[in-house]
């Protein structure tokens, strides 16, 4: 028997990218998928690409920063199956604006989807999680939330609230049986990355820094979630695992 058969799943930002490749593997482990985007036409993508392989799925629009689109959106995975097994919280932004440049505006967006977002998920999400018979949380944050790089403070800065929010949440959520972790990856060749991805003096720059000396593939992260939403992971909560090739572990001895 596939390993999520007969599980629900929910990932935000599954229009693309990470997300997308999340959404792939749990169905491909046998979990019924709701697909969320604010990109409804990336959403309805994904759950085609499912649906083409056997599975099931359906596409939601859904932006993370408002709390309405969340209760929306869970009343139907509600009134769908009556209760969610698996939420990855995987939807987030970076803008590329130094400490000084950016303004409030701007890194107020990147909080109200990056940590609001996940916040928003982890409280309204938990009715229904707590209505499954072992609910899972899994927040994708970024290798960026224990060291900082120059031009995305407010990215990294809403990637360690990522890192705490877990944390609080996994303690909070055990006593109904849920587990919450984080998964925090490295450099992924996803549309996010695309644009600096083009640039070889900066692929070279990034791959010097990663002891495997290469960039991540989306699948690569999603074979982690999907381990941790598992019941292989029944003692994992409150985790922070970072998947970054090595690219820490170099950190403090000159390499990074
Ligand atoms: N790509 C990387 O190198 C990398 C590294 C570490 C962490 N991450 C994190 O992984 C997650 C996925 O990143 P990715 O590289 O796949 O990004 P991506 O930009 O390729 O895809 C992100 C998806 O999120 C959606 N999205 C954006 N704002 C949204 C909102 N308000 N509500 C719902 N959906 C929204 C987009 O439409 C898109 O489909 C993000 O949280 C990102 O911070 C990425």
């Amino acid at each position: 028997m596939k390993a999520l058969a007969g599980k629900v799943a929910l990932v935000t930002g599954a229009g693309a990218g990470m997300g997308r490749a999340h959404a792939l593997r749990l169905a491909a482990d046998g979990a019924r998928l709701f697909v969320t985007d604010v990109d409804e036409h990336g959403a309805g993508a994904t759950v085609d690409m499912i649906r083409d392989a056997g599975g099931t799925a359906t596409a939601l629009g859904h932006d993370v920063s408002s709390e309405a689109d969340w209760l929306d959106v869970l009343r139907f995975v509600d009134e769908a199956c009556g209760y969610l097994d698996i939420l990855v919280n995987n939807a987030g932004v970076v803008i590329y604006e130094s400490l000084e440049a950016v303004a409030e505006q701007a890194w107020d967006r990147v909080f109200s989807i990056n940590a609001n977002g996940v916040f928003l998920g982890c409280r309204h999400g938990v009715s229904l999680l707590r209505k499954a018979k072992a609910g899972v949380i899994v927040n994708i944050g970024s290798s960026l939330f224990h060291y900082a790089i120059p031009t995305v403070a407010s990215y990294v800065a809403s990637k360690g609230a990522i890192a705490m929010l877990t944390k609080a949440a996994a303690y909070e959520y055990a006593p109904y049986g849920i587990r919450v972790n984080a998964v925090h990856p490295g450099i992924v060749a996803t549309p996010m990355t695309e644009s600096p991805l083009e640039d070889p003096d900066f692929v070279a720059a990034v791959v010097r820094t990663v002891p495997l000396r290469r960039v991540a593939e989306p699948s690569e992260i999603a074979s982690v979630v999907a381990f941790l939403v598992s019941d292989r992971a029944s003692f994992v909560t409150g985790a922070d695992l970072v998947v970054d090739a090595g690219a820490f572990a170099g950190r403090g001895q000159g390499h990074g």
